[in-house]
Protein backbone atom coordinates (compact mmCIF):
# COMPACT_ATOMS: atom_id res chain seq x y z
CA UNK A 1 0.00 0.00 0.00
CA UNK A 2 1.65 3.42 -0.85
CA UNK A 3 1.28 6.84 1.18
CA UNK A 4 0.39 9.56 -0.49
CA UNK A 5 -0.54 12.95 -0.13
CA UNK A 6 -3.53 14.80 -0.15
CA UNK A 7 -2.75 16.68 -3.01
CA UNK A 8 -2.40 12.98 -4.81
CA UNK A 9 -5.24 12.07 -3.16
CA UNK A 10 -7.58 14.65 -4.77
CA UNK A 11 -6.67 14.04 -8.49
CA UNK A 12 -9.46 11.79 -10.35
CA UNK A 13 -6.44 9.63 -11.54
CA UNK A 14 -5.91 7.94 -7.73
CA UNK A 15 -9.48 6.52 -7.52
CA UNK A 16 -9.86 2.65 -6.91
CA UNK A 17 -6.27 3.14 -4.86
CA UNK A 18 -5.99 1.78 -1.67
CA UNK A 19 -3.59 4.06 0.39
CA UNK A 20 -2.17 5.54 3.36
CA UNK A 21 -2.91 9.66 3.97
CA UNK A 22 -1.00 11.27 7.00
CA UNK A 23 -2.33 14.55 7.74
CA UNK A 24 -4.09 17.02 10.38
CA UNK A 25 -8.04 17.24 11.10
CA UNK A 26 -9.71 20.56 9.70
CA UNK A 27 -13.09 19.50 10.31
CA UNK A 28 -15.45 16.96 11.57
CA UNK A 29 -18.74 16.26 11.24
CA UNK A 30 -20.90 13.52 11.76
CA UNK A 31 -23.45 12.04 9.96
CA UNK A 32 -27.05 11.09 11.16
CA UNK A 33 -26.42 7.99 9.39
CA UNK A 34 -23.29 6.63 11.72
CA UNK A 35 -20.46 7.50 10.14
CA UNK A 36 -18.17 10.81 9.75
CA UNK A 37 -16.77 13.45 7.17
CA UNK A 38 -13.24 14.38 8.70
CA UNK A 39 -11.89 16.89 6.22
CA UNK A 40 -7.97 16.27 6.06
CA UNK A 41 -4.86 18.70 5.29
CA UNK A 42 -1.40 17.82 4.94
CA UNK A 43 -0.23 21.35 3.47
CA UNK A 44 0.42 19.48 0.02
CA UNK A 45 -2.01 21.32 -1.38
CA UNK A 46 -4.50 24.06 -0.25
CA UNK A 47 -7.65 21.79 -0.41
CA UNK A 48 -8.53 19.44 1.51
CA UNK A 49 -9.43 15.54 0.94
CA UNK A 50 -12.70 14.93 2.51
CA UNK A 51 -12.69 11.18 4.38
CA UNK A 52 -15.75 9.19 4.32
CA UNK A 53 -15.45 7.47 8.08
CA UNK A 54 -17.65 4.45 8.63
CA UNK A 55 -19.50 3.64 12.03
CA UNK A 56 -18.20 0.37 12.15
CA UNK A 57 -14.57 1.09 12.54
CA UNK A 58 -13.36 -0.86 15.37
CA UNK A 59 -12.49 2.87 17.39
CA UNK A 60 -15.16 4.40 15.71
CA UNK A 61 -17.34 5.42 18.92
CA UNK A 62 -13.38 5.55 21.09
CA UNK A 63 -11.50 8.06 18.96
CA UNK A 64 -12.92 9.00 15.74
CA UNK A 65 -16.02 10.16 17.10
CA UNK A 66 -13.53 12.43 19.45
CA UNK A 67 -11.29 13.96 16.88
CA UNK A 68 -11.15 17.23 16.86
CA UNK A 69 -9.70 20.14 14.67
CA UNK A 70 -5.92 19.94 14.96
CA UNK A 71 -5.39 16.26 15.79
CA UNK A 72 -2.81 14.50 13.52
CA UNK A 73 -3.91 11.22 12.09
CA UNK A 74 -3.13 8.31 10.02
CA UNK A 75 -5.72 6.89 7.69
CA UNK A 76 -5.48 3.91 5.35
CA UNK A 77 -8.89 3.66 2.91
CA UNK A 78 -9.55 3.85 -1.03
CA UNK A 79 -9.84 6.68 -3.11
CA UNK A 80 -13.32 6.86 -4.61
CA UNK A 81 -15.35 9.50 -7.07
CA UNK A 82 -17.22 11.55 -5.04
CA UNK A 83 -20.77 12.31 -5.26
CA UNK A 84 -20.14 15.53 -4.06
CA UNK A 85 -19.72 18.82 -5.93
CA UNK A 86 -16.32 20.31 -5.80
CA UNK A 87 -14.60 17.65 -5.26
CA UNK A 88 -13.32 14.88 -7.72
CA UNK A 89 -12.48 12.25 -5.28
CA UNK A 90 -12.99 10.95 -1.73
CA UNK A 91 -11.32 8.28 0.53
CA UNK A 92 -13.04 5.56 2.30
CA UNK A 93 -11.24 4.68 5.68
CA UNK A 94 -10.64 1.25 6.52
CA UNK A 95 -8.54 2.45 9.46
CA UNK A 96 -8.07 5.68 11.45
CA UNK A 97 -5.39 6.13 14.07
CA UNK A 98 -4.87 9.44 15.75
CA UNK A 99 -1.50 10.21 16.46
CA UNK A 100 -1.87 13.30 18.58
CA UNK A 101 -4.81 15.32 19.92
CA UNK A 102 -5.38 19.11 20.12
CA UNK A 103 -7.54 19.83 22.92
CA UNK A 104 -10.46 21.99 22.08
CA UNK A 105 -9.41 24.65 24.73
CA UNK A 106 -6.39 25.06 24.56
CA UNK A 107 -5.54 24.41 20.30
CA UNK A 108 -5.68 28.18 19.15
CA UNK A 109 -6.72 27.45 15.45
CA UNK A 110 -10.03 26.57 15.91
CA UNK A 111 -12.43 26.74 12.53
CA UNK A 112 -13.13 30.67 12.97
CA UNK A 113 -11.31 33.25 11.10
CA UNK A 114 -8.28 34.67 12.90
CA UNK A 115 -6.41 38.13 12.37
CA UNK A 116 -3.26 38.32 10.98
CA UNK A 117 -2.17 40.14 14.49
CA UNK A 118 -3.35 37.51 16.02
CA UNK A 119 -1.70 34.85 14.66
CA UNK A 120 1.69 36.75 14.77
CA UNK A 121 2.06 35.20 18.11
CA UNK A 122 1.36 32.24 17.30
CA UNK A 123 4.08 32.03 14.41
CA UNK A 124 5.00 28.56 15.14
CA UNK A 125 1.00 27.03 14.54
CA UNK A 126 -0.17 29.74 11.59
CA UNK A 127 1.43 27.69 8.62
CA UNK A 128 -1.61 24.80 9.39
CA UNK A 129 -4.01 27.87 8.20
CA UNK A 130 -4.59 28.54 4.66
CA UNK A 131 -3.11 31.54 4.19
CA UNK A 132 0.25 30.66 5.87
CA UNK A 133 0.29 27.54 3.85
CA UNK A 134 -0.13 28.92 0.43
CA UNK A 135 2.60 31.27 1.83
CA UNK A 136 4.89 28.96 2.52
CA UNK A 137 4.03 27.38 -0.87
CA UNK A 138 4.22 30.19 -2.98
CA UNK A 139 7.47 31.36 -1.51
CA UNK A 140 9.07 27.76 -2.45
CA UNK A 141 7.70 28.39 -5.88
CA UNK A 142 9.65 31.90 -6.18
CA UNK A 143 12.72 30.55 -4.57
CA UNK A 144 12.46 27.71 -7.20
CA UNK A 145 12.10 29.85 -10.08
CA UNK A 146 14.62 32.29 -8.71
CA UNK A 147 17.19 29.21 -9.28
CA UNK A 148 15.44 28.10 -12.69
CA UNK A 149 15.84 31.39 -14.41
CA UNK A 150 19.60 32.79 -13.51
CA UNK A 151 19.89 28.62 -14.13
CA UNK A 152 18.39 28.92 -17.56
CA UNK A 153 20.47 32.29 -18.78
CA UNK A 154 23.32 31.04 -17.52
CA UNK A 155 24.44 32.50 -14.24
CA UNK A 156 26.33 31.05 -11.53
CA UNK A 157 24.88 30.80 -7.89
CA UNK A 158 27.71 32.33 -5.67
CA UNK A 159 27.73 31.79 -1.72
CA UNK A 160 28.71 35.12 0.14
CA UNK A 161 29.19 35.66 3.04
CA UNK A 162 26.88 36.28 6.42
CA UNK A 163 29.40 37.54 8.21
CA UNK A 164 31.56 40.53 6.94
CA UNK A 165 33.59 43.63 7.53
CA UNK A 166 32.04 46.01 4.65
CA UNK A 167 28.98 47.96 5.00
CA UNK A 168 27.67 47.38 1.30
CA UNK A 169 24.77 50.29 1.23
CA UNK A 170 27.20 52.37 3.80
CA UNK A 171 23.75 52.94 5.43
CA UNK A 172 25.32 52.15 8.73
CA UNK A 173 22.39 49.87 9.38
CA UNK A 174 24.56 46.70 10.66
CA UNK A 175 23.98 44.49 12.87
CA UNK A 176 27.69 43.72 14.89
CA UNK A 177 28.85 40.30 15.20
CA UNK A 178 30.75 40.18 17.93
CA UNK A 179 32.14 37.68 21.06
CA UNK A 180 33.62 40.21 23.65
CA UNK A 181 31.89 40.17 26.77
CA UNK A 182 29.97 43.76 26.85
CA UNK A 183 29.64 43.73 30.26
CA UNK A 184 33.76 43.95 30.52
CA UNK A 185 34.93 44.96 27.09
CA UNK A 186 38.87 45.17 26.90
CA UNK A 187 39.87 48.61 26.35
CA UNK A 188 42.67 50.06 24.70
CA UNK A 189 45.56 52.79 26.04
CA UNK A 190 42.68 55.24 24.34
CA UNK A 191 39.60 54.22 26.15
CA UNK A 192 38.22 52.81 23.22
CA UNK A 193 36.80 48.96 22.65
CA UNK A 194 40.13 47.05 21.62
CA UNK A 195 38.94 45.29 18.10
CA UNK A 196 42.00 43.16 18.16
CA UNK A 197 40.59 40.73 21.01
CA UNK A 198 37.55 40.07 18.81
CA UNK A 199 36.78 37.14 17.08
CA UNK A 200 37.60 38.17 14.02
CA UNK A 201 40.56 41.10 15.15
CA UNK A 202 38.50 43.92 13.93
CA UNK A 203 34.42 44.56 14.04
CA UNK A 204 32.50 42.32 12.12
CA UNK A 205 28.92 42.61 11.21
CA UNK A 206 25.93 41.09 9.53
CA UNK A 207 26.15 41.62 6.11
CA UNK A 208 23.28 43.97 4.76
CA UNK A 209 23.48 42.95 0.96
CA UNK A 210 25.91 40.59 -0.93
CA UNK A 211 26.92 42.69 -3.63
CA UNK A 212 30.29 43.56 -3.35
CA UNK A 213 31.51 40.01 -3.08
CA UNK A 214 29.23 38.69 -5.43
CA UNK A 215 30.74 41.50 -7.44
CA UNK A 216 34.09 39.95 -7.26
CA UNK A 217 32.75 36.51 -9.13
CA UNK A 218 30.69 38.45 -12.06
CA UNK A 219 34.33 40.08 -12.54
CA UNK A 220 35.68 36.80 -13.45
CA UNK A 221 32.58 34.14 -14.14
CA UNK A 222 30.17 37.17 -16.50
CA UNK A 223 26.77 36.40 -15.20
CA UNK A 224 26.41 35.43 -11.04
CA UNK A 225 23.88 35.51 -8.27
CA UNK A 226 23.92 35.82 -4.67
CA UNK A 227 20.53 34.58 -2.72
CA UNK A 228 20.46 34.54 0.88
CA UNK A 229 19.09 36.54 4.17
CA UNK A 230 20.49 39.76 4.53
CA UNK A 231 20.20 41.98 7.78
CA UNK A 232 19.50 45.47 8.46
CA UNK A 233 19.00 47.16 11.91
CA UNK A 234 17.50 50.38 10.62
CA UNK A 235 14.41 50.88 13.13
CA UNK A 236 11.44 50.72 10.49
CA UNK A 237 8.46 49.57 11.61
CA UNK A 238 6.77 49.56 8.23
CA UNK A 239 4.78 46.87 6.69
CA UNK A 240 7.34 46.42 4.09
CA UNK A 241 10.97 46.80 6.26
CA UNK A 242 12.30 43.56 8.29
CA UNK A 243 15.24 43.83 10.10
CA UNK A 244 16.04 40.26 8.31
CA UNK A 245 14.86 39.67 4.77
CA UNK A 246 16.15 37.09 1.96
CA UNK A 247 17.57 39.04 -1.12
CA UNK A 248 18.62 37.70 -4.62
CA UNK A 249 21.13 39.76 -5.94
CA UNK A 250 22.51 39.21 -9.43
CA UNK A 251 25.41 40.83 -11.19
CA UNK A 252 26.27 41.01 -14.63
CA UNK A 253 29.70 41.91 -16.34
CA UNK A 254 29.50 43.61 -19.33
CA UNK A 255 26.19 44.82 -18.62
CA UNK A 256 25.15 49.02 -18.92
CA UNK A 257 22.08 50.00 -16.88
CA UNK A 258 19.57 49.79 -19.48
CA UNK A 259 20.19 45.37 -19.99
CA UNK A 260 20.26 45.47 -16.38
CA UNK A 261 16.79 47.07 -16.33
CA UNK A 262 15.83 44.57 -19.32
CA UNK A 263 16.97 41.78 -16.97
CA UNK A 264 15.13 42.94 -13.81
CA UNK A 265 11.76 43.21 -16.03
CA UNK A 266 12.47 39.59 -17.71
CA UNK A 267 12.82 38.56 -13.68
CA UNK A 268 9.65 39.97 -12.57
CA UNK A 269 7.83 38.92 -15.46
CA UNK A 270 8.95 35.06 -15.03
CA UNK A 271 8.35 35.14 -11.50
CA UNK A 272 4.77 36.37 -11.88
CA UNK A 273 4.12 33.96 -15.11
CA UNK A 274 5.51 31.11 -13.11
CA UNK A 275 3.43 32.14 -9.48
CA UNK A 276 -0.29 31.82 -12.01
CA UNK A 277 0.88 29.05 -13.81
CA UNK A 278 2.38 26.37 -11.08
CA UNK A 279 0.20 27.36 -8.07
CA UNK A 280 -3.08 28.10 -9.47
CA UNK A 281 -4.98 27.13 -6.87
CA UNK A 282 -2.84 29.34 -3.63
CA UNK A 283 -2.90 32.21 -6.21
CA UNK A 284 -6.91 31.60 -6.85
CA UNK A 285 -6.87 31.77 -2.43
CA UNK A 286 -5.20 35.08 -2.42
CA UNK A 287 -7.46 36.24 -5.19
CA UNK A 288 -10.62 34.89 -3.64
CA UNK A 289 -9.96 35.85 -0.34
CA UNK A 290 -6.93 38.04 0.20
CA UNK A 291 -7.09 40.88 -2.52
CA UNK A 292 -10.06 41.03 -4.92
CA UNK A 293 -8.01 43.17 -7.84
CA UNK A 294 -4.88 41.05 -7.35
CA UNK A 295 -5.26 38.75 -10.20
CA UNK A 296 -6.22 41.50 -12.89
CA UNK A 297 -3.27 43.29 -11.59
CA UNK A 298 -0.60 40.95 -11.71
CA UNK A 299 -2.12 40.19 -15.37
CA UNK A 300 -2.04 43.45 -16.41
CA UNK A 301 1.48 43.68 -15.57
CA UNK A 302 2.57 41.02 -17.32
CA UNK A 303 0.73 42.30 -20.57
CA UNK A 304 2.64 45.74 -20.27
CA UNK A 305 6.69 46.49 -20.89
CA UNK A 306 7.35 48.51 -17.61
CA UNK A 307 8.19 52.29 -18.14
CA UNK A 308 11.67 53.95 -17.75
CA UNK A 309 11.35 57.65 -15.99
CA UNK A 310 14.14 59.18 -14.68
CA UNK A 311 14.51 60.43 -11.17
CA UNK A 312 14.26 64.15 -12.53
CA UNK A 313 11.00 63.74 -14.29
CA UNK A 314 9.79 61.96 -11.62
CA UNK A 315 10.41 64.61 -9.49
CA UNK A 316 8.69 67.28 -11.63
CA UNK A 317 5.78 65.12 -11.81
CA UNK A 318 5.20 64.77 -8.57
CA UNK A 319 5.91 68.47 -7.92
CA UNK A 320 3.35 69.33 -10.48
CA UNK A 321 0.62 66.57 -9.10
CA UNK A 322 -1.18 69.16 -6.61
CA UNK A 323 -1.14 66.83 -3.94
CA UNK A 324 0.06 67.68 -0.14
CA UNK A 325 2.51 64.78 1.08
CA UNK A 326 3.74 64.78 4.36
CA UNK A 327 7.18 64.40 2.88
CA UNK A 328 8.24 67.05 1.28
CA UNK A 329 9.23 66.59 -2.56
CA UNK A 330 11.90 68.53 -4.35
CA UNK A 331 14.97 67.78 -6.82
CA UNK A 332 17.70 66.18 -3.94
CA UNK A 333 15.30 65.15 -2.02
CA UNK A 334 14.32 61.12 -1.48
CA UNK A 335 11.92 59.45 -2.77
CA UNK A 336 9.38 57.96 -0.12
CA UNK A 337 6.86 55.47 -0.08
CA UNK A 338 3.84 57.72 -0.83
CA UNK A 339 5.77 59.70 -3.46
CA UNK A 340 7.07 55.97 -5.31
CA UNK A 341 2.93 54.36 -4.64
CA UNK A 342 1.48 57.56 -6.16
CA UNK A 343 3.97 57.48 -9.17
CA UNK A 344 3.19 53.60 -10.17
CA UNK A 345 -0.48 53.05 -8.43
CA UNK A 346 -1.80 56.22 -9.63
CA UNK A 347 0.25 58.63 -12.02
CA UNK A 348 1.22 55.57 -14.33
CA UNK A 349 -0.73 52.82 -13.16
CA UNK A 350 1.55 50.43 -14.15
CA UNK A 351 5.32 49.37 -12.50
CA UNK A 352 7.72 51.87 -13.18
CA UNK A 353 12.19 51.85 -13.38
CA UNK A 354 13.36 55.36 -11.87
CA UNK A 355 16.59 55.98 -12.91
CA UNK A 356 19.38 58.48 -12.33
CA UNK A 357 18.71 59.80 -8.68
CA UNK A 358 21.14 62.45 -7.36
CA UNK A 359 24.94 61.05 -6.37
CA UNK A 360 23.95 62.22 -2.94
CA UNK A 361 20.96 59.82 -2.36
CA UNK A 362 22.79 57.07 -3.51
CA UNK A 363 25.66 54.80 -1.93
CA UNK A 364 28.86 55.02 -3.69
CA UNK A 365 29.11 51.75 -5.66
CA UNK A 366 26.94 53.33 -8.49
CA UNK A 367 28.23 54.59 -11.66
CA UNK A 368 28.62 58.59 -11.76
CA UNK A 369 26.71 59.88 -15.00
CA UNK A 370 28.32 62.61 -17.21
CA UNK A 371 26.81 65.32 -15.49
CA UNK A 372 28.81 64.29 -12.60
CA UNK A 373 25.23 65.16 -10.06
CA UNK A 374 23.28 61.60 -10.55
CA UNK A 375 24.33 57.98 -10.84
CA UNK A 376 23.13 55.26 -12.90
CA UNK A 377 20.52 54.07 -10.58
CA UNK A 378 17.19 51.90 -10.82
CA UNK A 379 14.40 51.43 -8.67
CA UNK A 380 11.79 49.56 -9.76
CA UNK A 381 8.03 50.53 -8.47
CA UNK A 382 5.32 48.07 -8.19
CA UNK A 383 1.66 48.74 -7.34
CA UNK A 384 0.96 48.02 -4.28
CA UNK A 385 4.05 47.35 -3.13
CA UNK A 386 6.57 50.33 -4.06
CA UNK A 387 10.21 49.56 -4.36
CA UNK A 388 10.70 45.97 -4.88
CA UNK A 389 13.88 46.23 -7.03
CA UNK A 390 17.23 48.53 -6.21
CA UNK A 391 20.31 48.26 -8.98
CA UNK A 392 22.84 50.11 -10.58
CA UNK A 393 25.60 50.33 -12.69
CA UNK A 394 28.21 49.66 -10.76
CA UNK A 395 31.25 52.55 -10.81
CA UNK A 396 34.47 50.44 -12.89
CA UNK A 397 37.07 53.83 -12.58
CA UNK A 398 39.35 52.99 -9.65
CA UNK A 399 39.77 56.81 -8.92
CA UNK A 400 36.17 57.87 -9.34
CA UNK A 401 34.89 55.01 -6.94
CA UNK A 402 37.78 56.29 -4.16
CA UNK A 403 36.92 59.34 -4.40
CA UNK A 404 32.70 58.65 -4.12
CA UNK A 405 33.40 56.55 -0.93
CA UNK A 406 35.99 59.59 0.29
CA UNK A 407 32.88 61.68 -0.31
CA UNK A 408 30.38 59.03 1.37
CA UNK A 409 32.41 59.46 4.89
CA UNK A 410 33.65 55.59 3.54
CA UNK A 411 37.84 54.95 4.36
CA UNK A 412 39.08 53.47 1.35
CA UNK A 413 41.96 51.16 3.06
CA UNK A 414 38.91 49.34 4.44
CA UNK A 415 38.22 48.73 0.93
CA UNK A 416 41.34 48.00 -1.04
CA UNK A 417 39.54 44.42 -2.18
CA UNK A 418 37.19 45.79 -4.06
CA UNK A 419 38.75 48.72 -5.35
CA UNK A 420 41.40 45.79 -6.75
CA UNK A 421 38.10 44.79 -8.77
CA UNK A 422 38.99 48.26 -10.72
CA UNK A 423 42.75 48.08 -10.57
CA UNK A 424 43.00 44.52 -12.86
CA UNK A 425 41.30 43.92 -15.53
CA UNK A 426 37.91 46.29 -14.31
CA UNK A 427 34.90 46.16 -16.61
CA UNK A 428 31.26 48.01 -17.03
CA UNK A 429 29.02 45.69 -14.75
CA UNK A 430 25.75 45.98 -13.43
CA UNK A 431 23.31 44.17 -10.59
CA UNK A 432 20.28 44.80 -8.62
CA UNK A 433 18.71 43.18 -5.34
CA UNK A 434 15.05 41.96 -5.31
CA UNK A 435 13.66 41.49 -1.90
CA UNK A 436 12.06 38.50 -1.54
CA UNK A 437 9.40 39.23 0.71
CA UNK A 438 8.26 42.39 -1.51
CA UNK A 439 7.62 39.76 -4.32
CA UNK A 440 5.85 38.04 -2.27
CA UNK A 441 4.02 41.48 -1.40
CA UNK A 442 3.22 41.82 -4.78
CA UNK A 443 2.34 38.19 -5.66
CA UNK A 444 -0.37 37.63 -2.48
CA UNK A 445 -2.05 40.85 -2.16
CA UNK A 446 -0.81 40.77 1.95
CA UNK A 447 -0.66 43.68 3.26
CA UNK A 448 2.10 43.47 5.86
CA UNK A 449 5.73 41.96 5.09
CA UNK A 450 5.54 40.22 8.41
CA UNK A 451 2.95 37.94 7.50
CA UNK A 452 5.06 36.71 4.08
CA UNK A 453 7.99 35.17 6.23
CA UNK A 454 7.82 32.45 8.40
CA UNK A 455 9.50 33.80 11.44
CA UNK A 456 10.03 38.11 11.12
CA UNK A 457 12.16 40.03 12.58
CA UNK A 458 10.98 43.16 13.44
CA UNK A 459 12.41 46.16 15.68
CA UNK A 460 11.22 44.81 18.79
CA UNK A 461 10.83 41.65 18.05
CA UNK A 462 12.83 38.37 17.53
CA UNK A 463 9.93 35.29 18.81
CA UNK A 464 10.37 31.96 17.84
O1 LIG B 1 17.88 48.96 -2.50
P1 LIG B 1 18.64 48.00 -1.64
O2 LIG B 1 19.09 48.45 -0.30
O3 LIG B 1 19.84 47.51 -2.56
C1 LIG B 1 20.91 46.76 -2.18
O4 LIG B 1 21.05 46.21 -1.12
C2 LIG B 1 21.87 46.54 -3.31
N1 LIG B 1 23.14 46.10 -2.74
C3 LIG B 1 21.28 45.53 -4.26
C4 LIG B 1 22.17 45.28 -5.46
O5 LIG B 1 22.29 46.14 -6.29
N2 LIG B 1 22.77 44.10 -5.52
O6 LIG B 1 17.76 46.69 -1.44
C5 LIG B 1 17.32 45.95 -2.54
C6 LIG B 1 15.92 45.44 -2.30
C7 LIG B 1 14.87 46.53 -2.14
O7 LIG B 1 14.41 46.99 -3.39
C8 LIG B 1 13.78 45.78 -1.40
O8 LIG B 1 13.04 44.94 -2.27
C9 LIG B 1 14.58 44.89 -0.47
O9 LIG B 1 15.85 44.71 -1.06
N3 LIG B 1 14.75 45.49 0.86
C10 LIG B 1 14.06 45.12 1.94
N4 LIG B 1 13.09 44.20 2.10
C11 LIG B 1 12.59 44.06 3.36
N5 LIG B 1 13.00 44.76 4.43
C12 LIG B 1 13.98 45.68 4.33
N6 LIG B 1 14.40 46.35 5.40
C13 LIG B 1 14.54 45.90 3.03
N7 LIG B 1 15.52 46.72 2.55
C14 LIG B 1 15.62 46.45 1.24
Amino acid sequence: MDTISVAEARKSEAVGRVVQLRGWVRTRRDSKGGFSFIELNDGSCQGNVQIVAPGELPNYDAVVKHLLTGASVSITGEVKASPAKGQATEVHATAITQLGDAPAETYPLQKKGHTFEFLRTIAHLRPRTNTFGALARLRHRVSKTIHDFFDEQGFYYIHTPIITASDCEGAGALFRVTTLDLDKLPLTPAKSVDYDQDFFGKPAFLTVSGQLQVESFACSLGKVYTFGPTFRAENSNTPRHLAEFWMVEPEMAFFDLTDNMNLAEAFLKRIIRDALDKCPEDMAFFGERIDKTLLPRLHSVLEKPFLRVSYTEAVAILEQSGKTWEYPVGWGRDLQSEHERFLTEQHFQSPVILTDYPRTLKPFYMKVNDDGKTVRAMDVLVPGVGEIIGGSQREERADVLEQRMREQGIDPTAYQWYLDLRRFGTVPHSGFGLGLERILLFLSGMANIRDVIPFPRTPGNAEF
